[in-house]
């Protein structure tokens, strides 16, 4: 395990989960589909869709403010501002420039992370070692997606997986050595984007009447290789992560997995030898909401109680690119 003279620990989490929930029942009028392929092909039941004055950014500010009152400081403390998303809300300004004015933090840096579904694990190791820099005090680290506007609900083989909402936590430098985060860690193989990605509206495929007749702003996935790959550096990411800090798997108290497929997480947790009752899912009520997924199951199982002082937690992600992350966290 390596020896820290300085730590950086979760002062608080916060999320947000639109109202509107849409049932399989719902997308089954939509596409060919039901709600038992759904359940049974996925594991989700239902998923939310932000309202359509309902920005990521809006999503993202809401989890956010959450986070600080659970934080309980003042958030003029905060000075860094990291937003994982893969939907902001315009190409630039950064969404998290947008967060900044919306909550009226006066003096951070403030830029966008863009991983896919790896975001919020990936931004967690960016902010850890910004802090553990000593240039920064606090920070708020959001994951927040609103996946509703890019999916193609032509597309049976996609827009029933995904959902809208944002999760967070603020992370503070700490003089107590040796808890909060032990280590994260990201990887990435971008040999194949056509794997899942939304190919125009870009630099590649400017927006255009034709790449709109083509519908080529929407979400594409080759879910069945993607299936495949997850599995492989779910795995990985968590093997390397445990490694890298000395642990042994018998040693975690609670998972947090991207919340892509439970067929995913059973294969991760058989690879991992972890019981189930290790993993705190959720899944079947908000879907893949990508970015935000691990931010969300995180504040839910601390909300829950599931998190206790000196709990030892493995999060991990994989997600477009393809990116993979994994932190380990010993609770404060
Ligand atoms: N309803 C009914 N039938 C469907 C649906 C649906 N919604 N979607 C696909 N089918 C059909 C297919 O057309 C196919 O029919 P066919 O045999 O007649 O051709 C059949 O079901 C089987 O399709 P498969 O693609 O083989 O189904 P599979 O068991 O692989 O499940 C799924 C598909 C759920 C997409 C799975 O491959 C998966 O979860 N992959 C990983 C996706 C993922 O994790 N993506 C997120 C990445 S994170 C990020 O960065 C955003």
């Amino acid at each position: 395990m390596s020896s820290q003279t300085s730590s950086v620990i979760v002062l608080g989490t916060g999320s947000y989960v639109p109202d509107r929930i849409v049932t399989n029942d719902d997308m089954a009028k939509i596409v060919d589909t039901s709600d038992e392929w759904i359940r049974t092909r996925t594991g989700i039941s239902e998923r939310r869709f932000a309202a359509d004055d309902e920005a990521t950014s809006d999503l993202a500010c809401a989890a956010g403010a959450r986070a600080i009152e659970a934080a309980g400081i003042d958030r003029s403390e905060i000075d860094l501002i990291i937003v994982a998303t893969m939907t902001p809300d315009m190409p630039f300004p950064s969404t998290a420039c947008l967060v900044q004015s919306k909550l009226g933090l006066p003096n951070v840096c403030a830029f966008d992370v863009q991983a896919a579904c790896s975001g919020f694990v990936y931004t967690l190791g960016i902010a850890n070692a910004m802090l553990l820099s000593g240039n920064f005090n606090k920070a708020l680290v959001i994951g927040a997606e609103k996946t509703s506007p890019i999916l193609d609900f032509e597309d049976r083989t996609t827009c029933v997986l995904f959902g809208d909402g944002a999760g967070a936590v603020v992370l503070s430098r700490s003089d107590v050595p040796n808890v909060g985060i032990l280590g994260a860690l990201g990887g990435s193989d971008g040999s194949d984007p056509s794997l899942l990605h939304q190919p125009a509206g870009g630099s590649a495929i400017p927006s255009s009447t034709e790449s709109l007749a083509a519908r080529q702003h929407f979400l594409k996935m080759n879910g069945k290789e993607i299936f495949k790959q997850a599995v492989r550096v779910m795995g990985k990411a968590s093997a390397d992560i445990l490694e890298q800090q000395g642990f042994d798997s018998s040693e975690i108290d609670l998972v947090i997995p991207h919340q892509a497929n439970m067929r995913i997480i059973d294969s991760l947790a058989k690879r991992m030898k972890i019981p189930m009752e290790k993993f705190h899912n959720n899944l079947d009520r908000y879907g893949n909401t990508s970015a935000a997924s691990v931010g969300i199951a995180l504040d839910e199982a601390y909300r829950a109680g599931r998190i206790q002082s000196g709990d030892l937690l493995l999060l991990v992600a994989f997600g477009a690119g393809l990116t993979w992350a994994s932190a380990l966290i010993k609770w404060q």
